[in-house]
């Protein structure tokens, strides 16, 4: 038999979460069974996306969400289909989203797991062809099992994710997730309806040549990121800022890079959000080798006060982003420095 004229399609990503969960003996499948779900919802959303132009389901549902923001159809669409396919599932007890001002009870109270997502990242670039999202975080409830998830069990701190994942609808659409042994990157195949897995054990180079942000608001930076802006240009990194924080973060985890949403003198806590952005890709550029930070502190140990709170973010090539967190130093201080002297002054 010439086995080069049926050549092996691979690992499904089903067959690949199987296997996975039986290095666990006492694993009983939830998991698995939920980040199926989710791999079947974004099927379903893969779908609307493509078909978008044709549905009359591009442009603006006419309702701002609860941070203020201009909601797409997608956006609602995505919501909609992700929160439905968890709900049937039964693996989740309750979900919160960037998407919904409250947190979602499920009605599956014995349901151990608590989702957190962006289900459509980048949607101000839906309407015009440009790769976008979803952004997935899962946790293990801390209240008892059976009756609803409480807040408290949503507002757990990066570092308890026990899987994290993201789904980019792109010139091929991808879903990449760890459960913190590793990443893993899978390529949809739209004819046989199936993820494959493409890119086993994503690891990301510890330097890179991307430097990846939006420019547009340098005045309202800080004096150390402009200074690292300034380093990243001086050494001819080449700049490439889609606006898609998905397609951004999977550009430069394969290719090495670093990312900035920093804080701005009108947004303190910069734009993107802890619970739905920041926590899920940090997870994941642990675990391929990279770091995420706000500047300070590790993003993963932050602890969350509120839903939808937001926090600048540094994210990317581990040596890319000591240097920037080095520049951010410095200007700490050097405005101690001045505080000290302004003190002395008016002694
Ligand atoms: P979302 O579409 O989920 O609201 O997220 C948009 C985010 C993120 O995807 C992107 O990196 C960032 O907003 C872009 O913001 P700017 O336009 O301010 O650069
Ligand atoms: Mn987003
Ligand atoms: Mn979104």
């Amino acid at each position: 038999m010439n086995d080069k004229l049926a050549l092996p399609v691979g690992t499904t990503l089903d067959r690949f979460i199987m296997r996975k969960q039986e290095d666990f003996p006492y694993a009983t499948g939830e998991l698995s069974q939920l980040l199926r779900d989710i791999a079947l919802a974004s099927k379903i959303v893969n779908r609307e996306i493509n078909r978008a132009g044709l549905l009359g389901i591009t442009g603006a549902y006419g309702q701002q969400n609860v941070q203020g923001e201009e909601q797409q159809k997608l956006d609602v669409i995505a919501n909609i289909r992700f929160i439905r396919a968890l709900r049937n599932g039964g693996e989740v007890c309750t979900i919160i989203s960037e998407e919904e001002d409250e947190i979602i009870q499920t009605g599956n109270t014995r349901g151990k797991y608590i989702v957190a997502m962006d289900p459509l990242d980048g949607s101000s670039n839906i309407d015009v062809n440009v790769s976008i999202g979803t952004i997935f975080s899962v946790y293990r409830r801390t209240s008892e099992a059976g009756s609803d998830g409480t807040e408290k069990d949503c507002l757990q701190s990066g570092t308890k994710q026990i899987a994290a994942g993201y789904i980019i609808y792109g010139s091929s659409t991808m879903m990449v997730y760890t459960t913190g042994n590793g990443v893993n990157g899978f390529t949809y195949e739209p004819s046989l309806g199936e993820f494959f897995l493409s890119h086993p054990d994503i690891t990301t180079p510890k330097a890179g040549t991307i430097y990846s942000c939006n420019e547009g608001h340098v005045n309202s930076f800080s004096e150390g990121i402009r200074k690292y802006l300034r380093y990243c240009q001086d050494n001819n990194y080449s700049a490439r800022y889609i606006g898609s924080l998905v397609a951004d973060f999977h550009r430069n985890l394969l290719k090495g890079g670093i990312y900035i949403y920093p804080s701005t003198t009108k947004s303190p806590n910069g734009k993107l959000r802890l619970m739905y952005e920041c926590n899920t890709l940090a997870f994941i550029i642990e675990q391929a080798g990279g770091k995420a930070t706000d500047g300070c502190n590790r993003i993963m140990e932050m602890e969350p006060a509120e839903l939808h709170q937001r926090c600048p973010l540094i994210i990317g090539s581990s040596e890319m982003v000591d240097k920037a967190v080095e520049f951010l130093r410095e200007e700490a201080a050097a405005e101690r420095t001045v505080g000290a002297a302004t003190k002395e002054m008016l002694r």
